[in-house]
């Protein structure tokens, strides 16, 4: 199974660079839960304070690109969990020197967008996962958004949670909403560790 958790980190130039609050909490719960289980899991995973959970292959990457290549490099996998929260941007042209105040004005960064790895692997023709579950972190309308999230990218199921007062990032616990084609489920508020438990056990039932 494959796993991704953490941000992604995109430089602006050797000292700064764009990134996003995720603690990597969830992700590294998930990979953990679902190695108690029994399967062989590769956890891909943005700088995070977190160590490597036990019995889990660990790749450590930087940016949304190398991210996407470490996941691709893991297939086959019969599961992929989307847990990460990739930058949907990165500069256009990281400068190679550090940008300084000497001209006077502020800098403009153009940005592009970032390869959507939830989307890519979904999508896949060859060697596409069984079961892609996707992760949706929103600020209105949750269920609407978290249903049309499943459906945009091609995954089989979206773990949603609302994310508008800034508290899911860092926190122990969360509330989710689990969207699969059978509709969406609300779950009681319950810590991350407990969140992943209960998904690697819905997973695992899947596969059966
Ligand atoms: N995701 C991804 N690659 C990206 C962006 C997102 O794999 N470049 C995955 C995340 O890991 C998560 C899901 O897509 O499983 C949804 O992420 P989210 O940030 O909620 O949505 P976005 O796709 O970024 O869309 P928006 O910001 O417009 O809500």
């Amino acid at each position: 199974m494959l796993v991704t958790s953490g941000p992604t980190v995109e430089p602006i130039d050797p000292v700064r660079f764009l990134s996003n609050r995720s603690s990597g909490k969830q992700g590294h719960a998930v990979a953990s839960a679902l190695a108690s289980l029994g399967a062989q899991v590769t956890l891909v995973s943005g700088p995070v304070t977190l160590p490597d959970p036990a019995g889990v292959q660990v790749q450590h990457v930087q940016t949304a690109r190398e991210m996407l290549k470490a996941c691709e490099a893991a297939l086959p996998v019969d599961v992929a969990v989307c847990v990460a929260a990739v930058a949907d941007w990165r500069v256009k042209q990281p400068s190679r020197h550090k940008i300084k105040k000497t001209g006077g004005g502020v800098p403009v960064l153009e940005l592009v967008e970032n390869p959507d790895i939830l989307k890519k692997l979904s999508r896949r023709k060859n060697n596409r996962p069984r079961l892609m579950v996707g992760f949706a972190a929103e600020t209105d309308s949750l269920l609407e958004n978290a249903t049309v999230k499943r459906w945009a990218k091609g995954c089989d199921w979206i773990v949603a949670s609302d994310v508008s007062t800034g508290q899911a990032f860092n926190a122990e616990d969360n509330k989710i909403l689990l969207v699969t084609s059978r509709g969406p489920e609300s779950w009681p508020r319950m810590s991350k560790q407990e969140i992943a438990r209960q998904l690697a056990e819905r997973i695992a039932k899947q596969l059966t």
